[in-house]
């Protein structure tokens, strides 16, 4: 059983457990196997340096929505290498991929808490792009004249990557141990995990109120005006595939907008159809200040991610740049040219194709045969949204080796061709947003096989 997330994120208990988690879920899922090396890939398959073929049920790292092998991408990277192969967006020079990229994003974004997001900054990972944004808020503070508003709130379990800064507010064990993570002014409120979290006899909404009661104590306790931003994913990935419970998002909503806290959706994930519409934002309605992008931009065909943000966001960072002169702030690689031309060409394949409502009903689909399995006695949740699910295995057997479970059900589907990621006993699915009803069939059967062998207790427990 997962027993991670009601410890706090850095005490010395939760460390060992996330040691022992690491350990189980990576040694334990690819033990035997050898390491495990890819070679080629097409549609929705990914085939070993055996031949061997796999349905990459992950998408990769949650990323790939056109599938492998496209050939639109692929031309149109080749031809944006050959026009002109890099450019910056320094020093007031751009170049039309860039631009048209920026305009693209902007003009698709959902509503923001106060106005359109008008404004888009470049970056090259989501882990980058989410440090760059907790930077632009400690200098927009200090351009408001506000110089103590710099604490972030994000969630136990949330994942927001693994620079200092991000994985500051990433609410893993095992991204901070012997990191000396999380750094000071970051702070981590409840996970709205209702299966994991939910108290007997409290309904899912009254778990929901829970949730921003400890949002709004937390910042009574720290001080309104010391919290610059709450940092979330709409669905949490990483994290266990964490589905909000009904209201919550509501309910934070409302407390972030009484405190005045920039809200930052972290849609690394979650963005470009994998919650069955365009943006997370627009599954939970949403209206965030901030909408951190990457992964599904370019199908993870080339590393990209972009910032969009509102004027109240841009507005008090504008005016400080004015007066210091230049924003002291950018990567090399950022909005690189390739990557925006991918881009582009990923979006309009995502459009053109309908790729949103076939991730949609694919993923209704999948998640209804998924929910067949909540009977299992090796399983304790169905659980997911659009395309990106999980099966939360447990056992009573097992509560206190948490993490077999899942290495086992890992290695399960493996042999039968499936590659999903146990995130300690929960098993998830994300994959490419072009997958068909007879490939999630295939998941499903390897799955169902595999709850088969657990049942039986053919596996191994050492
Ligand atoms: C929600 C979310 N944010 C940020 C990141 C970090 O992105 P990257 O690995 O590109 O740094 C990830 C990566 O999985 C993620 O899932």
């Amino acid at each position: 059983m997962d027993t991670l997330s009601p410890l706090a994120p850095n005490s010395a208990e939760a460390r060992d457990i996330a040691y022992h988690f690491h350990s189980y879920t990576n040694a334990m899922a690819h033990a035997d196997m050898g390491p495990q090396i890819m070679e080629n890939a097409e549609g929705v398959y990914v085939f070993d340096n055996q031949g061997k073929r796999y349905i990459e049920a992950m998408a990769g790292l949650w990323s790939v929505a056109v599938g492998f092998g496209e050939k639109r991408l692929i031309k149109a990277a080749t031809q944006q290498m050959e026009k002109m192969a890099y450019y910056h967006n320094f020093a007031h020079r751009a170049h039309p991929a860039a631009i048209d990229l920026a305009e693209k994003l902007v003009s698709m974004a959902p509503p923001s808490s106060s106005g359109p997001m008008s404004k888009e900054f470049y970056t090259n990972s989501g882990s980058e792009a989410n440090d760059t944004v907790m930077k632009m808020l400690w200098y927009r503070s200090n351009a408001m004249g506000k110089p103590e508003k710099k604490k972030f709130i994000s969630r136990i379990r949330g994942y927001h990557g693994v620079t200092i800064a991000s994985a500051s507010l990433t609410g893993l064990p095992y991204n901070h141990a012997s990191f000396d993570l999380p750094i000071d002014g970051v702070l981590h409120t409840t996970c709205p995990h209702y299966w994991k979290e939910g108290r007997d006899g409290e309904s899912e909404e009254e778990f929901a109120t829970r949730c921003a009661e400890d949002l709004d104590a937390m910042i009574q306790e720290e001080g309104p005006d010391t919290i610059a931003a709450f940092f979330a994913e709409p669905v949490m990935g990483a994290g266990g595939v964490v589905v909000p419970p009904a209201t919550y998002w509501e309910k934070v909503q409302a407390v972030l907008a009484k405190y005045d806290i920039i809200f930052v959706a972290d849609e690394v994930i979650n963005g470009f159809g994998r919650t069955g519409n365009m943006f997370g934002s627009q599954t939970y309605n949403l209206k965030p200040d901030v909408i951190v992008l990457s992964k599904q931009i370019t199908s993870s065909y080339v590393p990209f991610s972009a910032i969009l943000v509102n004027e109240r966001f841009y507005g008090p960072i504008a005016e400080e740049s004015g007066r210091i002169g230049v924003l002291g702030h950018g990567f090399t690689g950022a909005g690189h040219p390739v990557g925006a031309a991918v881009a582009l060409e990923n979006i309009a394949i995502i459009e053109e194709r309908g790729l949103v409502d076939k991730a949609a009903e694919t993923g209704a689909y999948f998640r209804h045969k998924l929910g067949q399995f909540e009977s299992h006695p090796f399983v304790g949740e169905a659980r997911g949204v659009g395309l990106i699910a999980a099966l939360q295995l447990v056992h009573p057997e097992f509560e206190t080796k948490p993490g077999v479970l899942g290495a086992a059900m890992g290695k399960e589907l493996y042999a039968r061709g499936v590659i999903s990621r146990p995130m300690i006993d929960a098993m998830a699915f994300c994959p490419p947003l072009i997958i068909e009803r007879d490939q999630i069939d295939a998941i499903i059967a390897a799955v169902g096989e595999g709850l088969e062998v657990l049942s039986k207790h053919e596996f191994h427990t050492a």
